[in-house]
């Protein structure tokens, strides 16, 4: 008679010990849904839509921190400007067991200078993105989860452009597919949109704007 809810503390006892062992899943990522997440980070005024991620089946170097660091310089960004933090961090859950974590880096847009570039952008307004990585006990891909957007410049408080979200993901998307190179490595980048993870729509949306639901899956291959 109670088989069946023993068998199913069975599998989660099973993948609650498996997941302990933090060994890498081989996929793209998990929906972070499944695991009582969001494809939203948690801003101040609502969330932004991590709208774009490094698949986890991309080669292993670029998942890591200074393997990602090179990668966004290959794609035209730096770390933020001499390690200055013009907004607060940000926060996501990505349903892998961790609950709800600071982003693990934030990238600037560089404008073709790797040191100072960043600092330009802080001014200018420019393309930005912040970093999260599902690695937590329960589903871990070791994708990097992306919030991308494209902002005004310091005067305006860093508000985003109309449409800021979708322009900053298809901006950073386009600069990086294809094969580019940085501090001597070659990377190739396919993209692969995906629709239905991310609803679309303003509903909570960090400054009410709208998002097309489109999430774009980069799979970074080292040559
Ligand atoms: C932000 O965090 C609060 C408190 O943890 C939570 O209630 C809220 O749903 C989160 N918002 C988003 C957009 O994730
Ligand atoms: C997250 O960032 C906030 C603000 O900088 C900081 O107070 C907090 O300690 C950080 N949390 C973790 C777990 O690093
Ligand atoms: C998630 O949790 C694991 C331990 O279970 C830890 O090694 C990892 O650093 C955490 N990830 C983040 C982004 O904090
Ligand atoms: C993904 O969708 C965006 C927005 O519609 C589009 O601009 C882009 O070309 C698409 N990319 C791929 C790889 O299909």
């Amino acid at each position: 008679m109670h088989t069946a809810p023993l068998a199913i503390l069975g599998l989660v006892y099973v993948s609650v010990v498996t997941g302990m062992t933090l060994q890498r899943r081989a996929v793209d990522f998990f929906d972070p849904a499944q695991g009582g997440g969001s494809m939203f980070d948690n801003a101040t005024y609502g969330g932004e839509p991590l709208n774009v991620i490094i698949s986890g089946l991309s080669s292993p170097d670029v998942l890591t921190d200074g393997g990602v660091l090179n990668y966004a310089k290959v794609i035209g960004f730096s770390q933020e400007c001499l390690g200055f933090h013009l907004g607060a961090p940000q926060t996501a859950n990505l349903g892998d067991g961790n609950g709800s974590r600071n982003q693990t880096v934030e990238f600037r847009q560089d404008f073709g200078n790797a040191i100072f570039g960043s600092c330009f952008e802080s001014l200018l307004g420019g393309n930005h993105f912040r970093i999260f990585r599902q690695n937590g006990p329960s589903a871990n891909s070791g994708a990097l989860f992306l919030a991308a957007s494209k902002e005004k410049d310091a005067s305006t408080n860093h508000d985003l452009v109309g449409d800021g979200y979708n322009i900053g993901r298809n901006e950073l998307v386009a600069a990086a597919v294809g094969t580019k190179s940085h501090g001597g490595v070659t990377y190739n980048t396919v993209a692969t949109n995906i629709t239905g993870l991310m609803p679309v729509g303003s509903d909570g949306v960090n400054h009410g704007i709208a998002v097309d639901g489109i999430v774009t899956l980069l799979t970074v291959t080292v040559q």
